[in-house]
């Protein structure tokens, strides 16, 4: 059987944190081994919210690609491929475009969700409002079987799907379907509850940060906001620092004797709240140390990116001779 493959990635818009970890990460680090895996670090995506300051992504990028590092996907099995040194995927998408329709864009629940955190309005920037179309190309010129994501990535699968199956109706079945696949976590919430770990919230934990910057952000967290004094009994169902602890605390017992206490009234915020600093900091330790180990040596870093980006190439390429020829494109060798 042949092996399958995996592609996902992430936008270079800054550090990656525990949200893209539980979501995704983690799973990428899993199946490494067993799947042809290709991680994309998606600057043309980034760039849609971005083009003001194109300045700001090589930055970026080098930092996803070390978060990717960090947390230990092996550049030997996990390809690491740069999203703007592939032109075919531009060719792809424009391509795409004729399958898709403004309705369904319209109707995709995140972007609307996007558009509406940044007050956009009629002004979205085409690019911007269209991305997924570009998010499917990226996907089907893998012919990624699998695509871990975090959950508010499931509507983009799910474009790509139609987009796959409209494409292969009219011109012959070239493209594969891909599946999504959540982490066991879908979501992580924010260090101030709200559902979504996110960037602009400035409600995040980051892979990279540093054990006196994780203190503040654990410390800092919401609790459960009927309970006033550490003698109430509190609750511990969607109190976000026990989904943490639930998480990222492989001491379950004594996550479960903290609940316990916690639900009698018989333990303080400060307490729980420093048992899970304990915890991540664990977690957090080896990750930081791989990635100071890697920021030591940017030219090997590149060089790994460019070794993905080559590999990632390859595959792209022979994608789009099977598309041209499907879409009687290829009039003559060029
Ligand atoms: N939209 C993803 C994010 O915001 C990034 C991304 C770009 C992606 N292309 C992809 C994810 C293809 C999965 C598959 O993080």
């Amino acid at each position: 059987m042949e092996t399958k493959r995996i592609l996902t990635g992430d936008r270079p818009t800054g550090p990656l944190h525990l949200g893209h970890y539980v979501g995704s990460l983690k799973n990428r680090v899993r199946l490494q081994d067993e799947y042809d895996t290709y991680i994309l670090i998606a600057d043309l995506q980034a760039l849609t919210d971005n083009f003001e300051h194109p300045e700001r992504l090589g930055h970026n990028v080098m930092e996803v690609a070390l978060d990717y590092l960090a947390v230990g996907l092996k550049p030997e099995r996990a390809k690491i491929v740069v999203q703007s040194k592939v032109p075919e995927l531009a060719e792809l998408t424009f391509y795409f475009m004729n399958l898709v329709t403004v309705a369904t864009l319209e109707r995709n629940p995140t972007v609307k969700e996007e558009i509406r955190q940044r007050q956009f309005g009629r002004r979205v920037p085409v690019g911007f409002w269209a991305y997924p179309i570009s998010q499917a190309a990226d996907i089907a010129i893998f012919k990624a079987d699998l695509v871990p994501v975090g959950e508010d990535q499931l509507p983009m699968i799910e474009q790509t799907r139609e987009i796959v199956r409209r494409f292969n109706s009219l011109y012959g079945r070239v493209l594969v379907e891909p599946e999504a696949l959540l982490g066991e976590v879908a979501r992580l919430p924010g260090t101030d509850g709200s559902p979504k770990m996110s960037k602009s919230l400035n409600n995040c934990i980051y892979l990279s940060d540093p054990p006196e910057v994780l203190r503040k952000r654990v410390m800092g967290m919401f609790t459960d906001p009927t309970r006033i004094h550490a003698t109430d009994p509190g609750h511990v169902e969607g109190n976000p620092v026990f989904t943490y602890h639930d998480v990222f605390n492989p001491n379950k017992a004594e996550v479960e004797e903290l609940k316990e206490r916690y639900r009698k009234g018989k333990v303080g915020d400060v307490e729980v709240k420093e048992r899970l600093y304990q915890a991540l900091e664990r977690f957090l330790a080896p990750i930081r140390e791989r990635r100071a180990a890697f920021a030591a040596k940017p030219n090997e870093v590149r060089e790994i990116l460019i070794e993905g980006t080559r590999k990632g190439r390859l595959v792209a390429q022979a994608t789009m001779e099977e598309v041209r020829a499907a879409m009687k494109l290829n009039y003559f060798a060029t």
